[in-house]
């Protein structure tokens, strides 16, 4: 999607994919990950996600991508931190605590911001890009992840003719051919989620799964 399409989704409010409490799949199932709980987190198109402080107050060290000044205002607010401001290349840095929230085109991102990384954290955020935008994040992530660095990839999957996107259905397969070449893929859980997807039933997909992938980047 263009970016100005994403700003304008936050200067309207129309934000209907962010959530007042961590995601189940998260809290279910970010401990038997495996990941050191004092481990650097990367949470790419972070929007002012809730789960990024769940991450936190977990003892992650999180750094995320962000379009939009509105998002990471909100998300400093939410956590009531004030964050200071720095410019770094084509970004510009708000850190605070343990969250350092790069503000600009996630594509644009180097490997250099990233060297402590060791595992990525995505919710609606491979779902929430169009075909060729999957395949130029997963690319990217591949170029710019550390050696070993691992993914806990949450997808959704429901019929696309019945439902435009954002987000969009990227089944098993898809995950599969965006990452496979480049990282071990596994996937993990595939949950009926309908009930808990009012707002997509409403816009026309009639079931709804969401998926569990985790991938680890080969050396
Ligand atoms: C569907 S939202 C999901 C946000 C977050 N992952 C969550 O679970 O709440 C996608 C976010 O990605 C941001 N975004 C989209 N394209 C981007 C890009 N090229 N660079 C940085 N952020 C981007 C949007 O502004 C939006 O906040």
């Amino acid at each position: 999607m263009e970016h100005d399409f994403w700003r304008e989704r936050w200067e309207l409010g129309q934000t209907g994919w962010h959530q007042d409490e961590a995601h189940a799949t998260l809290v279910d199932r970010w401990p038997e990950f495996g990941v050191a709980s004092d481990a650097t987190v990367f949470v790419p198109l972070c929007g002012s996600s809730i789960d990024m402080a769940w991450l936190a107050n977990h003892g992650h060290r999180v750094i995320g991508t962000e379009l939009s000044d509105i998002a990471i205002r909100e998300f400093f607010d939410a956590v009531g931190l004030e964050p200071s401001v720095r410019p770094a290349g084509d970004f510009t840095v708000f850190s605070a605590g343990p969250y350092e929230l790069w503000r600009g085109d996630h594509f644009a991102l180097g490997a250099d911001a990233l060297d402590d990384v060791v595992a990525v954290y995505d919710r609606a955020s491979l779902v929430a890009l169009p075909t060729e935008a999957r395949r130029r994040y997963a690319d990217h992530l591949a170029e710019v992840l550390p050696g070993g660095a691992r993914s806990f990839l949450v997808t959704f999957v429901y019929d696309q003719s019945r439902m435009d996107g954002p987000p969009f259905s990227v089944t098993g397969r898809e995950v599969e051919e965006l990452f496979g070449d480049h990282f071990e893929v596994t996937k993990v859980a595939d949950d009926d989620v309908t009930d808990r997807n009012a707002g997509l039933v409403a816009r026309g997909a009639a079931r709804v799964h969401e998926e569990l992938h985790h991938l680890r980047r080969l050396p």
